[in-house]
Formats: C-alpha cells, structure tokens, sequence
C-alpha cells in the first residue's frame, strides 16, 4: 500500500518521537532504539494536505492569516458525512491544539476549589493540566476486564458527588481504546447533569475507528444537555499532522463560547497559524481515501501482533481496541515490575513503549504500543520485544 509501506527516516527533524529519546527515557544513546511511543505515525501525511502546504510557502509573504470560511465549510462537511454530526459555523472555536484546548477550559470553567473528575486510565495531560493549574483531581478508575474497560456508574455517581464541576472524556478511549457506546455515553450525560457538571469530550480519535464499531459525538446524544459540552476535535491525529497544531472547540450554548472568547482574549491568542489552515482544510477535503488507507493497515498490523507476541511471550495479554492506533499490552501475568519491564526493553530489547503507570496507576501492567508504522517496523518492534523477554 504505498506510502504506507515506505520507510521515511524520521531522525534529524526534530522529531519527538525519534530524536528525544535520550531526554524522555532517560538512555545515554537513543539511536539503536526503536521508538513506538508517542501517539503520532511514521506515515507521510496525505498528498492534498502536503500540497496545500507547499502552496502556501511558495507564497513568500508570512503574514497574519485566519480562519476562513471555507476551512469552517470543510469542518462541517466532514463531522456530517463522517459522523452524522450538524454542527454550526459559529460553534466552531479554534485553538492550537486539544491540550491547549484542555487547559482553557479548565481555567475558563473551574476554580481552585473546585474538583475535575476523569476515568483512568487516561491520556496524561488529562490529569496534568488540571494538577498544574491547582485543581483537586478525582479518578475514577474503569472497569477491566479481559482488556475491555467500562465505567462503574455507581463510582462515577459517587465522584461526582464530591465538588466536581467538569468530567474531562476520553471519547474513543485513549489507551484503552474503547469506542463509548450511545447507553454508556447517555449514562454520563445523564448524571453530569444531575450534579450540574460540564463536560469537556475529548474526540481526537473520532476518526480512528475500526470496522464493526461506530463513534458517537457525545454532542449528538445529548439533547437538551448539549447546553453543557465543549467537543474538542482536530485533524491532527487522524491526519497525522500533530506539528502543524490546530485543534477546534465546538460548543452550541453561547455563554460557553463567550466566556472561552474572553479566555483567548485574556491570553492573547491568535488565529492559527497560515499552515494550520491550509493543512486543515485540505485533510477534511481530500484526506478520506488515505484514512481508509490508513485505518487497513494499522488494523492489519494490530492483528500481526496480537497473534506473534503473546504466543512468544507467556504472560502477555493483548485485546483489540475498537479505535486509536494504540495497543494496550497487558504484561500482568509476566510477575514483571514495570521498572524491570521498562529497563529489559529499553536495554536489552532496544524498544521504547510507554509504561502503564503513565497512564495513571491504574495503568500499572500494562504498556502503550503504538502501531501506526510500517509494517516491517512492526515486526521489527515484536522482535525487539521478544529478545527483552528472554
Ligand atoms: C486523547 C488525546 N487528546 C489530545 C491529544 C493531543 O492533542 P493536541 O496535539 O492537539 O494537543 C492526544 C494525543 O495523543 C490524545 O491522545
């Protein structure tokens, strides 16, 4: 499948993923080490979003640029083809990224009295953003079993029983990868609003959703609560264009938008940048066919691991995720601290995953093994993995 099967090298470019090793893990030299960890892929982005770009730096002047009606058109036309969502031009507000989009609303929406609750194991900055800026943080741990994981809704009652004023969402699950379904996601409508809680739904990986499962906006279910939601999407993830930064805050009730106007204001937060765009523009226009693409091959490569490792490997368990292009390896049954696991794949195995704790405790056993490569990295990766283990 063409350029996802091409091996781009990645080190020197500034790379997060490839050229921060020695930083993020701690090794004297990083350059012998795989790196499957952060959540962006070693795939070219596709073509119309990489010719968009260039069209825009051959333009030489670099000057203050904005949102044009036409990118809002595109933001439109995809969230209603793709997910059966009519949303409003004026819903729509920009940010530069969903963690930036994060914090805004945290610090819009919250004070330091107040408490945010989310489900975790969940994507770091979800507990980082509200830490940082002070909030008392309430975790409701989820359910697993046999790698699934649901919400315990006589705990997640409970929590929000205690001060809470906004739900952060996962919404599919990162890392459980877990595509909420409408009772599940009517549920925590329906008693965010019995204690009056915002909800702040984080749909980045709207659009990385397997065959045989579908993505429910949470906005789309919510009917009179839609009042309360702050939808935070991007094509960054889907696109694989994380660098680029652009992220959009969708929100119908208008006091909501008024008041995140004012937190921009209060911040002296542009537009995005001239890159953003035209990137964004071009993926929601003619990004589709390379998703399809795309969601095949990591899809395969799911399915290739999850069938090599754990045979080689006793003691490790792997589920499927509905969504995300993220493995959660479930290593309990190896008796391995996550310390020794983490030093055996770091030293010996050459591989760098990331460990569950980061995740929160909850996520103690378990490593995020990210997938979207090609696949002769993968087998690369599952070798590495194997050699640590020995
Ligand atoms: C759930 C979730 N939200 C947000 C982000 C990052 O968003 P951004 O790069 O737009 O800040 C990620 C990246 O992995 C993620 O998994």
């Amino acid at each position: 499948m063409g350029i996802f099967n091409e091996i781009v090298e990645r080190r020197n470019t500034r790379s997060l993923k490839w050229d921060r090793l020695e930083f993020v893990y701690g090794v004297e030299d990083g350059s012998d080490i795989l790196p499957m960890w952060v959540a962006d892929m070693d795939f070219a982005a596709p073509e119309p979003v990489i010719a968009a770009m260039k069209e825009r730096l051959e333009h030489p002047v670099f000057g203050y640029s904005y949102i044009c009606d036409g990118c809002k058109d595109a933001v439109q036309k995809w969230h209603v083809d793709r997910h059966n969502w009519q949303i409003e031009k004026d819903w729509i507000l920009f940010h530069q990224g969903v963690v930036p989009a994060i914090a805004t609303v945290v610090e819009t929406f919250t004070t330091q009295d107040d408490a945010i609750l989310v489900t975790s194991p969940v994507y770091p900055p979800f507990f980082n953003v509200p830490k940082f800026q002070e909030r008392k943080l309430i975790e409701c741990v989820m359910k697993e079993e046999n790698g699934v994981y649901s919400i315990d809704f006589d705990a997640f009652e409970k929590c929000l029983q205690d001060n809470v004023k906004l739900f952060i969402l996962c919404n599919p699950h990162n890392p459980g990868g877990i595509v909420w379904s409408e009772d599940e996601l009517k549920e925590m409508v329906r008693l965010c609003a019995k204690y009056d809680v915002l909800i702040l739904s984080d749909e980045i990986h709207a659009d990385l959703v397997f065959p045989g499962h579908k993505h429910i906006p949470l906005a789309t279910i919510a009917g009179e609560e839609n009042d309360r939601i702050i939808t935070c999407v991007a094509p960054t993830k889907t696109f694989n264009i994380a660098g680029v930064q652009i992220a959009m805050m969708i929100a119908s009730n208008p006091e909501i938008r008024e008041k995140l106007r004012q937190n921009a204001m209060a911040h002296g937060q542009m537009e995005p940048n001239a890159f953003a765009a035209a990137a964004l523009k071009a993926a929601y226009e003619e990004g589709a066919p390379w998703l399809e693409q795309l969601l095949e091959v990591v899809s395969s490569n799911m399915d290739y691991i999850i069938e090599t490792l754990p045979a080689a490997v006793p003691g490790v368990k792997i589920t499927k995720p509905q969504g995300t292009y993220l493995l959660w390896i479930d290593y309990r049954g190896t008796g391995l601290s996550e310390e020794e696991m983490m030093k055996r794949l770091l030293t010996k195995g050459k591989l760098a995953l990331e460990p569950g704790t980061k995740y929160g405790e909850a996520g103690r056993g378990f490593l995020r093994m990210n997938v979207a490569t090609t696949r002769s990295q993968v087998e690369d990766g599952v070798k590495r993995f194997i050699a640590a283990m020995k």
